[in-house]
């Protein structure tokens, strides 16, 4: 059972508002069959979404990338998460959006007759970072990228980020950090960054990772705070000899790597960067 979800929760499904208990698709459904569909996380404080309209873009991004056409616009995107918001009893929490090509035979090309897309929505509890995580940081271990060439897409179909994600947690760590052709990618489920001489830097948001509301979001906070930030490819080696190196997803917010692959990351402690860009996202929640 999902943390804060039970039978009783309310969830959205095609155009109705039920207990998750008595929410049904068709064993057809193509999300189930093929993985054929894409997801968001909105994560929510006090029940007030953070960010909400950029999670809707990339939603919308999202579906026009594997072209799935809902008729909804932003607005009714909104709507949705206002509706399922407003039927919780959750403060912190995350509002999950799944929409998936629909119920249709077993064929791989898209279906030829109209289909109603799947939308389905739910909210499950967050709890924010423990304090150990915040204040002691996390580990992690590096493996080279196996997912496909679309990661830019927030795809539903997720078993390489699934693997990547057990790959960490048989290895005793908290989180993966992913290489592809030598270059850093993303973590199992949450953009990556490394510090350097006081410099933050991130991979370029193209194809290899997912372009996560943190990245847009972080670049405008380490502005404000006149931390100098560069997009580029980031190697192995720069890595390995940062001085610090930090996690962002809608769930983990950010949070500091302080031991990849048994060796300590920096000073092998939470550095100043992640210190001063901790401090400001807390006060942003804060002050929903
Ligand atoms: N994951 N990269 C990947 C592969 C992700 O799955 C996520 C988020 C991110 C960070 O994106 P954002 O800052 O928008 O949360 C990066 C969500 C939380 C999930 O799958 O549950």
């Amino acid at each position: 059972m999902i943390a804060g979800v039970d039978n009783d929760s309310v969830v959205y499904l095609n155009g109705e508002y039920l207990r998750l208990g008595e929410a049904r698709i068709s064993v057809l459904d193509r999300g189930f069959i093929f993985g054929d569909g894409v997801y968001d996380v909105v994560p929510a404080y006090g029940r007030k979404p953070f960010r909400m309209g950029e999670h809707l873009a990339r939603l919308q991004r999202s579906l026009k990338a594997i072209r799935i056409e809902t008729g909804w616009s932003a607005g009714d995107w909104e709507d949705l998460v206002q509706g399922l918001l407003a039927r919780s009893v959750l403060q912190d929490c995350t509002v999950y959006l799944h929409v998936t090509r629909g119920a249709a035979p077993r064929e791989h090309s898209f279906p030829t007759q109209p289909v109603q897309p799947t939308i389905f929505g739910m909210v499950s509890s967050l709890s924010r970072p423990a304090a150990v995580n915040r204040e002691r940081g996390l580990t992690a271990v590096s493996m080279d990228d196996e997912r496909w060439l679309h990661c830019e897409i927030k795809s539903i179909s997720l078993l390489g980020n699934v693997l990547a994600k057990q790959y960490a947690t048989d290895a005793g760590a908290d989180e993966v950090v992913q290489f592809r052709d030598g270059h850093l990618s993303e973590g199992s489920s949450c953009n990556l960054w490394v510090v350097k001489y006081g410099i933050l830097r991130a991979p370029v948001r193209d194809r290899m990772i997912l372009e996560g509301i943190r990245y847009a979001y972080l670049m405008e906070l380490a502005a404000a705070a006149g931390i100098p930030f560069e997009a580029r490819p980031i190697s192995r080696l720069e890595v390995g000899q940062a001085d610090e190196l930090l996690l962002t997803s809608a769930t983990r917010e950010i949070l500091p790597i302080i031991r990849l692959d048994g060796r300590p990351v920096g000073a092998g402690s939470p550095g100043p960067v992640y210190a001063r860009l901790r401090a400001d996202y807390d006060r942003a929640i804060a002050a929903l």
